[in-house]
């Protein structure tokens, strides 16, 4: 591994741990960012100590809440500039990316309002894990890096001794990364087809093409658990043809208000995801991946 000595990481207050871990993979200077937050609810950040001069990289996931965290992100990445023309910003859970194009006419495309933002705050380059849409990387108008977590979390489920396993893609829009998911098992991968209503949110689920489940252990995939209510419903889909045991790998357990609690009651579910999101199920770590798209 190369050592990037000259190089500062800064962990910002959504991603200390993942960061600490970056930096120590990369063998740079770590500086924590101080938050205090005034009673109207403005963020107050401060970098507790000066950055090498060199690159910067700022470590900050913008899951819930979602705002607060992109701002600190911002807020962080234009102070790093301040000390470094190279600041590569981190954003291993990119929020709004789901907001690529108007669905309903009105609608704004957050996505490239905030990709902006990124611009404009100073960042030079971006990484992410597992974004949510090929589309909404387009609006970046600097470089932006989209790895994947699927080999990590595929490997964790290698070492589990499932019964004739079949990977399941709860959407279309997911189903090449279970089938690159299903390849690292060594099994095969089906996609359902999901429908949600744009102004209910109720979701509609079938299979695409005919397919026998009964008695196989299903691994469900899917790029982040939110709500709950997409897997919710594809583990039904599943259980009413008897499959074996349904367990679920994502890159990013949002896992929004009840949704454990949801998750829990409907089907006693066995979640992994990765440390994007720091959260109980957070069992596989992507700062190896990060380090080295770094180097
Ligand atoms: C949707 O296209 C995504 O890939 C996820 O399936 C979805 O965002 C999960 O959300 P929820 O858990 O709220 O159903």
């Amino acid at each position: 591994m190369v050592l990037l000595v000259r190089s500062t990481v800064i962990g910002g207050p959504s991603s200390v741990g993942l960061a600490k871990k970056i930096s120590a993979k990369l063998n740079a200077r770590y500086l924590q960012a101080e938050l205090r937050v005034f009673p109207d609810g403005e963020s107050v950040l401060r970098i507790k100590g000066k950055p090498n001069k060199g690159k910067i990289i700022v470590v900050q996931s913008t899951y819930p809440p979602v705002d607060s965290n992109i701002i600190q992100a911002l807020f962080l990445i234009s102070k790093a500039r301040q000390y470094s023309s190279d600041v590569i910003a981190v954003i291993p859970y990119m929020g709004y990316a789901r907001q690529d194009k108007v669905f309903l006419s009105g609608e704004i495309v957050s996505i490239s309002v905030i990709a902006s933002l990124f611009k404009a705050a100073g960042a030079t380059k971006i990484i992410t894990v597992d974004n949510h849409s090929k589309i909404a990387l387009r609006y970046f108008k600097i470089p932006i890096q989209n790895i994947t977590a699927i080999p990590l979390l595929a490997s964790y489920f290698k070492k589990l001794n499932l019964r004739k396993p079949l990977v399941v893609s709860p959407d279309l829009f997911w189903s090449s990364s279970a089938k690159e998911f299903a390849n690292c098992l060594g099994t095969k991968s089906i996609a359902l087809s999901k429908r949600r209503d744009r102004k209910t949110g109720k979701l509609r689920i079938k299979l695409t093409k005919p397919a026998n489940v009964m008695g196989r252990d299903i691994i469900l995939v899917d790029d982040m658990i939110s709500s709950g209510d997409t897997i919710i419903k594809a583990a039904k889909f599943l259980k009413k043809r008897n499959c074996g045991k349904i367990l679920a790998a994502c890159t990013h357990a949002i896992l929004v208000n009840d949704a454990s609690k949801k998750i829990k009651i409907s089907w006693s579910a066995s979640i992994s995801s990765t440390n994007t999101i720091p959260v109980t199920t957070s069992i596989v770590d992507v700062s190896e991946i990060i380090a080295q798209e770094i180097e």
